[in-house]
């Protein structure tokens, strides 16, 4: 039977985060590579990935995270649904160099955007996943943070790949690990990285370490790592193996894939 991983492409890792609409083809290709390789050894992926330079300046700018406000609050040309619009476009572009990657390396993939297929945000957002678990081995699927629609006075909202990748990971049949692959880290340190100094790498982390006890303020888990963790933990709980790597090499996101021991950060229960 073949099994399945959910592996998530952190923007920050495909994107030049400073750049507005920036990608790095490089770490792409290499990404892709390593893809093909879970592929070639019978494992079958579900990709989703982050947003980077191509929607959180304008997502930020035009408080789309919040949903509607007040048109007063909002500094910029653009109104808020223009910017939805915009967002959803740009995301479009980034899937479009993912794709490229993919199909260079004659891999068969197909791209549901959250914004035609899902409702609400954060770790419980509302969508049918059958579509993902009705293709046939060997195609990859391929899911991204999106701008979507929300219930009641907030309208829309954005739903990030961190959780978008919990239900993939819970829900679908034969998920057997979740890989987040990230940029500019090995994993989750210890402490923050500071140049000239080797990172202190967590090689396994168990929920104790991050939200209680004494070492609980020593691990640096806010912001996006600390999403990631946390998205981590959750889909842990329903027996699915969660690794944490660097995107930035030539192996550990394949390694990681398939379950080898590379360096990185292991969830524990
Ligand atoms: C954010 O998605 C989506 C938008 C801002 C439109 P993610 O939360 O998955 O993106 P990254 O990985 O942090 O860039």
């Amino acid at each position: 039977m073949r099994e399945r991983v959910v592996i998530k492409w952190g923007g920050g890792l495909i994107t030049d985060k400073a750049a507005l609409k920036t990608v790095r083809t490089d770490v792409l290709d290499n990404l892709a590579e390593q893809l093909e390789a879970c592929l070639d050894n019978e494992m079958d992926v579900i990709l989703v990935h982050g947003a980077g330079s191509f929607g959180h300046l304008k997502a930020k700018q035009y408080r789309l995270a919040e949903g509607r406000v007040d048109a007063q609050g909002i500094e910029g040309e653009l109104t808020q649904d223009e910017a939805v619009e915009e967002v959803r476009q740009d995301m479009l572009d980034l899937n479009e160099h993912v794709m490229k990657a993919l199909t260079k390396r004659d891999i068969s993939a197909v791209t549901l955007p959250p914004h035609q297929w899902a409702r609400n945000t954060g770790p419980n957002f509302d969508g049918d996943l059958s579509l993902f678990e009705g293709a046939p081995p060997g195609i990859v699927l391929v899911t991204y943070g999106d701008v979507v629609e929300c219930d009641g006075d907030s309208e829309f909202g954005i739903l990030s790949g961190d959780d978008l990748v919990v239900r993939l990971a819970i829900e679908l049949p034969r998920v057997k690990r979740l890989v987040f692959a990230m940029g500019g880290v090995d994993g989750v340190l210890a402490e923050p990285p500071q140049p000239d100094k080797e990172q202190n790498l967590l090689k396994t982390l168990n929920k104790k370490q991050v939200f209680e006890g004494d070492h609980a303020s020593e691990i640096d888990v806010t912001g996006g790592i600390g999403l990631k963790v946390e998205r981590g933990f959750r889909v842990l709980d329903h027996g699915v193996q969660v690794v944490l790597v660097s995107g930035e090499t030539e192996e550990r996101v394949a390694g990681a894939c398939l379950g080898h021991p590379v360096r990185g950060t292991t969830l524990v229960a």
